[in-house]
């Protein structure tokens, strides 16, 4: 008799059987992950499995060698791709035979609409081009622990598909308020150049865009912090993906009650995942604005959970009203402290005069 199962993880034995390293951390650097062939892909790839990274999502990296490119994929999970590092291209197959092709570079954001058949192309003869996907391929292999239903299975999203634009780099600007603001497409050439708009809410001076990718449930948006300032902290459930766009920074985080902070110090190449309502909080100490890109599970579109829910409404309400976040006015003193120095070291000037009620 075989052994009974129980306390299965369907997702994560077939990540084992995937024959790829699987790389594990609170915090990444995606830049310096160990990649190694994979069959599936016909390329060199990792999984990458953030502490933080909640029930649903996962992310990997795919390495594409100079004028070479992946295998067709095509499965019934939902896909978001950020260009690390190299050019290309890719193209999308409806399984009415349309073709969609867009030319991607480093910094590109992307998302895969669902169950189309899909190929990567590296546009280089003499660089090798990496990016770091976000799937939630572990709710789905979760749900239906079988491999075929995912990967091999015919039925069509043509909702999914938007419009024709959407493939090209431009997009739909959906106003909703302050922090809300969506933008609509499948594609963002460059998220480094990519317009956003203001977010005084969520302190010093910052600004956002939400993304609304493929008509998914996968979420990203982007934010910015001018230099010399930091955002509010602030917490909600696990599996925000913290990607760095531009310039770097560090981020505090802490557990409600905790004496002391954690750290992690970013730059490009870092992913990082706060996990289930820890508090955490970022800083920008470059001589440039800091941007940085967060993909997760549950899009202002389609939350999917309660929890989400409430993050999207609540991430800018202070935590006395009920929300999620902590106003600069009641933060630990250390916190300033520690960005002044931070600065300092590098000869920057803080820029956060006029946002504490007292400075
Ligand atoms: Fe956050």
């Amino acid at each position: 008799m075989s052994e009974p199962r129980f306390l299965v993880d369907s997702y994560l034995e077939w990540a084992k059987g995937e024959g790829i390293p699987i790389v594990e951390g609170f915090g990444i650097d995606l830049r310096a992950v160990e990649t190694k062939p994979w069959a599936r892909l016909g390329a060199n790839g990792a999984f990458v499995h953030t502490l933080g990274r909640g029930d649903y999502m996962n992310l990997y990296v795919v390495d594409i060698p100079p004028g070479g490119s992946t295998e067709p994929q095509k499965h019934l999970f939902e896909e978001v791709f950020f260009v690390l590092d190299g050019q290309g291209s890719t193209t999308i197959e409806t399984a009415e035979g349309e073709r969609h092709t867009f030319e991607w570079g480093t910094c590109s954001l992307f998302a895969i609409p669902l169950n189309t058949r899909y190929r990567h192309f590296n546009g280089s003869g003499l660089r090798p081009a990496r990016l770091c996907s976000a799937t939630n391929l572990p709710l789905m292999l979760n749900v239906f622990h079988n491999e075929a239903f995912v990967f091999d299975n015919d039925w069509r999203f043509p909702e999914r598909l938007g419009d024709e634009r959407h493939f090209n780099g431009d997009g739909d600007f959906l106003p909703m308020r302050p922090g809300r603001h969506m933008w609509e497409t499948n594609f963002v050439p460059d998220l480094r150049t990519f317009k956003l708009q203001q977010w005084k809410e969520r302190g010093a001076g910052g600004s956002n865009i939400m993304f609304i990718l493929a008509n998914g449930t996968m979420h990203a948006h982007m934010s910015e912090m001018p230099v010399g300032t930091y955002k509010k902290g602030h917490r909600h459930e696990a599996d925000f993906h913290v990607f760095t766009v531009s310039g770097e920074g560090y981020s505090l985080y802490w557990y409600e009650g905790d004496k002391d902070f954690e750290r992690f110090d970013w730059k490009l190449g870092s992913v990082f995942a706060p996990a289930d309502m820890l508090f955490h909080q970022h800083f920008n100490t470059s001589p440039e604005p800091a941007r940085y890109l967060a993909i997760a599970f549950g899009s202002l579109r389609y939350p999917f959970t309660a929890s989400k829910r409430k993050t999207f409404m609540g991430m800018d309400v202070d935590v006395k009203a009920g929300g999620r976040q902590i106003e600069y006015e009641d933060e630990d003193p250390r916190i300033y402290r520690l960005f002044e120095s931070e600065l300092a070291k590098k000869g920057i000037e803080p820029r956060m005069d006029g946002f504490f009620p007292d400075r």
